[in-house]
């Protein structure tokens, strides 16, 4: 058993649908999955496994932020054998070309934690996706007419961060197009397995504009981005 997933051996599927909040894994599971089995229930993180289209597929809240995110992933890669995972989540723009609502497949991560800086000391790691479930991402979008850009986030350890405008207007110099709190986490330990992983993202705020998407609307995008990690999964 698992330390803090706690599921029986063989209860997880090789893919992997990741969302921050396991309501949302709920609702992924009994909405889009059918023979749905939850396999655990230990700090209410749950996780389900059913199928999609015939597709074994399993789906795993994660918490918020890096240290969450590092705990669930490795347990899934070294303890469960997943070997495709794809977090589905929000993030905050910082680009004018990133609209709310819209979906960004995350290419690659900056971060300001110290979480690699640890693991690899003055060797700086380049955090990015699979790129066969990246190119499959893009090509899906486009089919499904799901308004999505390829493109960098920052992955952040504070939301409340009192240097985020200067954090910000570093991320825009390079042209990092969104803030979020998990991917990079999720992408180094992908590399380091050799497994694949994606993030997508919907925009749920603009930290140009302190806009923010209603809760209704962000269950319609919600959906458009899960219809589109299964597809880039297992179409
Ligand atoms: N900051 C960090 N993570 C986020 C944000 C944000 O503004 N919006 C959604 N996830």
């Amino acid at each position: 058993m698992s330390i803090h997933i706690v599921a029986p051996p063989g209860s997880i599927a090789e893919s992997v649908l990741l969302p921050g909040d396991p309501l949302r894994a709920e609702h992924i599971a009994t909405t889009y999955l059918t023979q749905v089995v939850r396999y655990n229930e230990i700090r209410g993180m749950w996780g389900f496994t059913g199928l999609w289209k015939g597709h074994r597929v399993s789906v795993q809240g994660t918490g918020m932020g890096m240290p969450s995110m590092s705990i669930y992933a490795h347990e899934l890669i070294v303890d469960h054998g997943a070997k495709r995972l794809v977090r589905v989540g929000s993030c905050g723009t910082m680009s004018e070309e990133l609209k709310l609502r819209d979906v960004l497949i995350v290419q690659a991560t900056d971060c300001d934690s110290g979480m690699n800086r640890s693991r690899f000391g003055t060797y700086q790691f380049a955090p990015a996706a699979s790129f066969d479930l990246l190119r499959r991402a893009h090509a899906k979008a486009a089919e499904l007419k799901i308004t999505a850009m390829v493109g960098n986030v920052l992955t952040s350890d504070q939301f409340y961060d009192q240097k985020g405008e200067e954090k910000m207007h570093l991320a825009q110099r390079v042209g990092t197009m969104a803030i979020e709190m998990e991917s990079c986490e999720l992408y180094t330990l992908a590399r380091l397995h050799g497994v694949d992983a994606l993030t997508l993202l919907t925009v749920s705020d603009s930290l140009l504009s302190g806009e923010q998407v209603e809760p209704q609307q962000r269950q319609t995008t919600f959906s458009a981005m899960v219809e589109l990690a299964l597809a880039t999964l297992f179409e």
